[in-house]
């Protein structure tokens, strides 16, 4: 008796089968609650003055730094391919203590706006705000002593926000982690007629390992010290919240977390909490470990690109910047 007992099937209810939707592509297609579109992709684009000019990123696979004549012929394969759109980062000829190369309208960033806007592309144009990549010292924003000058600081940021408004930005993207950069830089755009001018606002930017190969890219690794004193401890997600509430009031449209795979519990709290679009960045660091496992044969690099973009989706991003954009928006046209 207590044989046969072992052996009989333990009925199943009959609402409990949930492999049924699984059985076959089309349910899988059907049923399927996230979906990643090219839209919604944002891709970085590092930028020099000059003309004709290209320098790989040993640490960045796929990614240079280029000159606005070529970052432009990048955007337009990006535009192509139905990227949402690109972030610009600026890297000076040279750099100073107060990061003056940030606001100088002649600076790549501005050059390269204005061949993007002429060039009428189907992309938002966005461009990073902060002062790492224009001082001499690496930190990302000015210096008062050795500690940074948060207040010296907010006008810099917002007239640099401005030359690129000027330009022809439809957003700009503080990332410098000073507080009341949003209502600084909001302030300034709008003193300056760009009222119609978006603010995406690093808001949760945590003091990250994963920011390693970006700094390589922009030679932005600060000369002394960290960042901690400016940038988020990963430790803690209701300060990130915090963070999050300060940029909304000060005037954010859009309410970025970074990096994005260790911020997914922030994007599903913020998700419940706020109603702006939201954004996460999969930043340097991210990219870099997928590419390496990819070299050693660890993993695919397709699936994995995919798997954590629709992760971050899932976990509530509207938007991501990303280094895969112009892989993953070809990879999403393909036919099913
Ligand atoms: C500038 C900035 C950084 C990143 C975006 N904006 C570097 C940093 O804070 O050190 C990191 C992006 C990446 O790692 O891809 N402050």
């Amino acid at each position: 008796m207590r044989e046969l007992l072992r052996t009989r099937t333990v009925p199943i209810p009959e609402g409990d089968r949930p492999r049924r939707l699984r059985a076959n592509p089309h349910l899988r297609d059907l049923v399927r609650e996230t979906r990643l579109h090219p839209a919604q992709l944002v891709a970085p684009i590092f930028v020099v003055s000059g003309h004709g000019r290209r320098e790989e990123i040993s640490s960045l696979k796929g990614h240079a730094r280029l000159s606005p004549d070529l970052a432009a012929v990048e955007a337009e394969r990006l535009a192509a391919l139905g990227v949402g759109g690109v972030l610009l980062f600026g890297i000076p000829e040279s750099k100073d203590a107060r990061g003056e190369g940030a606001a100088d309208e002649t600076g790549p960033v501005p050059e390269t706006l204005r061949k993007l806007k002429a060039a009428k592309l189907p992309l938002v144009l966005a461009a990073d705000v902060c002062l790492c990549e224009y001082t001499a010292h690496g930190h990302c924003g000015v210096l008062d002593g050795d500690r940074i000058d948060n207040d010296a600081t907010l006008p810099l940021l917002a007239d640099a926000a401005t030359a690129y408004a000027e330009a022809g930005a439809d957003v700009v993207a503080p990332s410098a982690m000073m507080d009341g950069q949003v209502a600084a830089l909001r302030a300034g755009l709008d003193a300056g007629g760009f009222q119609g001018t978006a603010i995406i606002a690093y808001a949760s930017k945590h003091a990250s390992v994963f920011y390693g190969p970006f700094r390589e890219a922009a030679g932005s690794t600060p000369g002394f010290g960290d960042r901690k004193s400016y940038q988020l401890d990963p430790a803690n997600g209701r300060e990130a919240m915090r963070e999050l509430d300060l940029d909304a009031s000060e005037g954010a449209d859009i309410l970025m977390v970074k990096p994005a795979i260790t911020s997914l519990d922030l994007l599903a709290m913020a998700r419940t909490r706020f109603d702006l679009p939201l954004a996460a960045y999969q930043v340097s660091g991210e990219a870099a470990m997928i590419e390496a496992a990819t070299e050693r044969g660890w993993i695919d690099r397709r699936g994995a690109v995919l798997e954590t973009l629709t992760s971050i989706v899932r976990a509530g991003a509207n938007v991501i910047v990303t280094y895969f954009a112009a892989d993953a928006a070809a990879w999403l046209r393909e036919p099913r």
